[in-house]
């Protein structure tokens, strides 16, 4: 199994990012931390600990604090695309069973989790990336034990944010932090990049939704159904998508599962090519935020960032509907 670190900002694709590091049985979730990003990081730490409860996963999964704002910038929130709770569109968000975990900061927790797992440990971001690089900036002795840091932003033909929309949110939100891992000579090369070229294909469509919601008896699948109903409105009213809403965060775990498990490889069929970038940080540019190209590597070698255009959707989707046919039997 693949020992990961979840840190997000739930957000509605996160909640679905959560369901699959707690249920496809290929990883080992080592822990979560909720960051502040699509909400307030009091909000997102709150839906974490909502959802794993909604999940029946509780008492087997710790929550933590992650980055409460972002290096140099203002924080940002979408309140336009996930609602002001980070969450809205659901009165099935149980009250969590459990709270954060304050014995100890988040970078400490995973300071420890990759010392365990020395080599094989893998951290999947799929907010800012405001608590990787705050984790690498304070205990930068943790790089090489680091195997892979899989991250959901970005978009090197597409955006969602600034006024040229040539922006992706988690980057632009804190662009000094991605940065500080793009350009890093050690862990450039570690970064898998799921970004809008592949999650904008990631569409929940009717068909999916209705797959989600199954006969209607699980209130768990009823939950999942009624965030996807959200936030197809909101990517419909906001972004135009028509089709329903392109589900990004879990996209970051298929990712990594492409690069780090021989047999799901085969199934996934992950496109990507490998590239060094970089995120304009410059406040007076309109393109703030946007992921630039440096320099292109041969796709078989191991320089440059694992940057993803494309997998077989119809797989990720099976992966969602198992991850929920389990955690609805508890
Ligand atoms: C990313 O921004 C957030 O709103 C989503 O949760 C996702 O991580 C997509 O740009
Ligand atoms: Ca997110």
């Amino acid at each position: 199994r693949i020992p990961i670190w979840l840190d997000c900002d739930p957000g509605h694709d996160d909640a679905v990012a959560i369901l699959l590091a707690c249920f496809d049985p290929r990883f080992q979730l080592l822990g979560i931390s909720a960051s502040y990003g699509n909400a307030p990081p009091k909000n997102t730490a709150y839906n974490a600990l909502s959802v794993v409860t909604a999940l029946g996963a509780a008492n087997r999964v710790r929550v933590y604090a992650g980055a409460q704002k972002p290096w140099v910038r203002d924080a940002i929130y979408a309140p336009d695309i996930h609602g002001e709770s980070g969450l809205d569109g659901t009165s099935l968000l149980p009250i969590p069973i459990v709270g954060l975990v304050t014995e100890t900061t988040y970078l400490e927790a995973i300071e420890q989790a990759v010392e365990e797992h020395a080599g094989e440990f893998c951290f999947v971001s799929t907010g800012s990336m405001t608590s990787v690089a705050t984790l690498l900036r304070e205990k930068s002795h943790l790089k090489p034990k680091i195997k892979y840091v899989s991250i959901m932003g970005g978009g090197i033909n597409v955006g969602n944010r600034n006024v040229l929309e040539s922006a992706e949110f988690n980057i632009w939100i804190d662009p000094q932090a991605a940065n500080f891992l793009f350009l890093d000579p050690i862990m450039k090369d570690k970064c898998i990049l799921a970004g809008l070229d592949l999650t904008h294909k990631a569409i929940a469509t009717k068909q999916v939704q209705q797959t989600v919601l199954g006969d209607g008896t699980s209130n768990l699948r009823k939950l999942f159904y009624e965030l996807f109903l959200f936030f197809s409105r909101t990517y419909e009213n906001v972004q135009f998508f028509e089709k329903g809403p392109p589900v990004h965060d879990p996209l970051a775990l298929l990712a990594l599962l492409a690069i780090e498990d021989e047999g799901a490889a085969q199934k996934i069929q992950f496109q990507y090519k490998r590239m060094d970038l970089h995120a304009l940080e410059d406040e007076s540019d309109l393109n703030i935020g946007q992921t630039q190209v440096l320099k292109e590597y041969p796709t078989n070698g191991s320089l440059g960032t694992i940057v993803g255009f494309d997998m077989n959707m119809e797989y990720f989707w099976q992966q969602v509907y198992h991850a929920l046919d389990k955690a609805a039997q508890i």
